[in-house]
């Protein structure tokens, strides 16, 4: 007779019993598929990033018909802005007819269900490659920037854009983003609120990308310190407070912890973002035949997942779907 009543074993036995016992599903209604673009009629590849282009207008358009097709029906907008257009104003950021609008509007009108979402922050369009307005003692400047990023929002809305997600990090923008969209009319437009980002070196592939690295110093003024967790929960209260509709934590796979946590502290949909560096290492070590590749990224993102995001930014968004099939 065995001596062992408890054999968890018992539960993993086939297919069958592991599969209705499952805790935490992937599926690609859980994905957001962020793309580059520019204003080239050419796609041109990212070095840092095998696999990812900034695409043409066409081929964005193109690529989020792919991405549906495989169950994938929302993508994150990130530009490539011409060199000449970057300003230390970064007006480009709200003008009406740049590449962000055009895109929407290519986008809803070729798909008019899908979710578009847009990214708000300056650093795609500053000549200096900071999320803010820069003083010209190099200090990144709150409220001018919450301003101007309340413009944009509004350009982005104006366009088509779904969901607004602010990726700066300056104080108080939800609130004014949200103030500015109801007064304009646009109370359905949701925002996605990048509550805890971190000041990560995981995101040096997109900066690389969109060209958009600081021209000096960083980002760590705005951005939150790696080392810091009970500070995501002050963050997580405050946009609560502001009226976000969905937070986010960013990168995802390196803070897990950040993500259990504001599942515990909210009762708000959670998205967390697996960056361009995540995606690099799992790339890279594929690519050279140390990793396999699908299962370890449907794993990362299962684990995304488990920690307790509802939906999940990745760069594998539209592979990830193909695989599940
Ligand atoms: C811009 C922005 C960044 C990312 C998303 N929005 C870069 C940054 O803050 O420097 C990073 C995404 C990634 O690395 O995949 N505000």
């Amino acid at each position: 007779m065995s001596e062992m009543r408890q054999r968890p074993r018992r539960n993993r036995k086939n297919a069958t019993v592991r599969g209705f016992l499952r805790e935490t599903r992937l599926s690609p209604a859980n994905l957001i598929y962020p793309l580059f673009f520019h204003e080239h009629a050419d796609d041109a590849p990212i070095a840092s990033m095998p696999g990812c282009s900034r695409l043409s207008l066409a081929s964005l358009v193109e690529e989020a018909g792919a991405a549906r097709a495989v169950g994938v029906n929302a993508v994150v907008l990130f530009p490539a802005v011409e060199e000449a257009l970057k300003t230390p104003g970064a007006e480009e950021a709200f003008n009406p007819d740049g590449l962000v609008p055009r895109a929407i509007k290519a986008l809803k009108e070729a798909y008019p269900d899908l979710v578009v979402i847009t990214d708000v922050a300056l650093d795609p369009y500053s000549s200096e490659g900071h999320d803010g307005l820069v003083a010209p003692d190099g200090r990144v400047l709150n409220d001018e920037t919450v301003e101007v990023l309340c413009r944009q929002a509004l350009s982005q809305a104006m366009a088509g854009a779904d969901v607004i997600a602010p990726s700066d990090m300056m104080d108080g923008r939800v609130a004014a983003i949200r103030d500015a969209l109801d007064d304009s009319g646009y109370e359905e437009v949701s925002i996605l609120s990048y509550t805890a980002k971190y000041a990560s070196a995981f995101y040096g592939p997109f900066r690389d990308a969109l060209d958009s690295a600081p021209r000096h110093g960083d980002k760590q003024t705005y951005q939150m310190d790696p080392a810091n967790a009970r500070e995501a929960l002050r963050e997580c209260m405050l946009d609560e407070d502001e009226g976000a509709d969905m937070l986010m934590v960013k990168p995802a796979g390196p803070y897990l912890d950040v993500i259990r946590l504001l599942r515990e502290a909210t009762t708000l949909p959670l998205a967390a973002y697996q960056v361009s560096g995540e995606y690099a290492m799992l790339k890279a070590a594929a690519e050279r035949g140390w990793l396999d590749e699908k299962r370890v990224v449907l794993e990362s993102l299962t684990s995304i997942r488990r920690a307790g995001a509802d939906a999940i930014l990745t760069y594998y968004a539209r592979q990830a779907a193909e695989w599940l099939g």
